[in-house]
């Protein structure tokens, strides 16, 4: 399976930003010869800047997503922007359910799985996050929690084969802690044991699980070398092109 390296900008840049997968590209290298091959690049920006990104990296092999959707294909849903005009700008990933939709936004989960359900239809890859914050975690109830939450999360009208996980610590975004290298292997072992309960062994062999929350060149390699991380989603250090870089070669070794 390859790993997917994604950024996720949240509300940060501007249209200069879209010279970015170029400069990626310059640090990084073109995956075509075999080198990097492994790895997909996928950068998620502000919707203003989707269609620019998107042209900006034409050639350079990245993929451009959202940061969220609106679950119905059009309406008058003041502000907000559906999975539909995503796929129309040349986006192919959307992430749902990110903790900040979730604690700020109010998303619930059946919002969350409906959001999944509109990004399949438009032929998007929904990024579906799941995880627990630092209470539910201290009390020891971290794996029921985002066993729940991805349960309910994935809709019925997901077979697996367009979909990615991702597992991001409440606790653990944007405060420079991480989670021990057991714990992440554990939560990816359990995400994977529910996704096969759901799609079988094989096709939840498939699926990529993301870890998220402070990934930063330094940490990048041991997490990334986990059997069941299969990919990062990753905020702050994700913004730097020379970071995002020295991330996607950790996968390398
Ligand atoms: P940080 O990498 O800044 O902790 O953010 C993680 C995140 O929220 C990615 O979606």
């Amino acid at each position: 399976m390859k790993t997917l390296i994604a950024a996720n900008w949240k509300m940060h840049g501007d249209l200069s930003w879209r010279a970015k997968p170029n400069a990626f590209r310059r640090a990084y290298g073109v995956p075509t010869h075999g080198k990097n091959s492994g790895v997909d690049i996928l950068i998620c920006p502000p919707s203003h800047m989707i269609c620019a990104l998107v042209d900006g990296a034409k050639g350079h092999d990245i993929h451009i997503g959202g940061q969220n959707c609106h679950q119905a294909e059009t309406g008058a849903f003041t502000g907000e922007i559906s999975a539909n005009m995503l796929a129309d700008c040349g986006a192919t990933y959307v992430i749902v359910g990110h903790s900040e939709r979730r604690a700020i936004f109010g998303e619930t989960d059946s919002m969350v799985a409906e959001k999944a359900d509109s990004a399949i239809t438009a032929k998007l890859v929904p990024i579906i996050c799941v995880g627990e914050s630092r209470e539910q975690r201290e009390s020891g109830q971290a794996d029921e929690v985002v066993g729940d939450q991805l349960k309910s999360s994935i809709p019925a009208s997901a077979n697996g084969d367009t979909l990615v996980i991702a597992y991001e610590p409440v606790w653990a975004i944007g405060t420079g802690l991480v989670p021990t290298l057991d714990d992440i292997a554990a939560m990816h072992d359990h995400i994977r044991g529910i996704l096969s309960t759901r799609f079988g062994d094989e096709k939840a062999q498939t699926i990529q699980i993301l870890y998220g929350g402070s990934v930063k060149p330094s940490n990048a390699k041991d997490i990334l070398a986990l059997t069941d991380v299969n990919g990062a989603l990753i905020g702050g250090a994700g913004l730097d092109m020379e970071s995002l870089c020295a991330i996607a070669q950790a996968v390398e070794g």
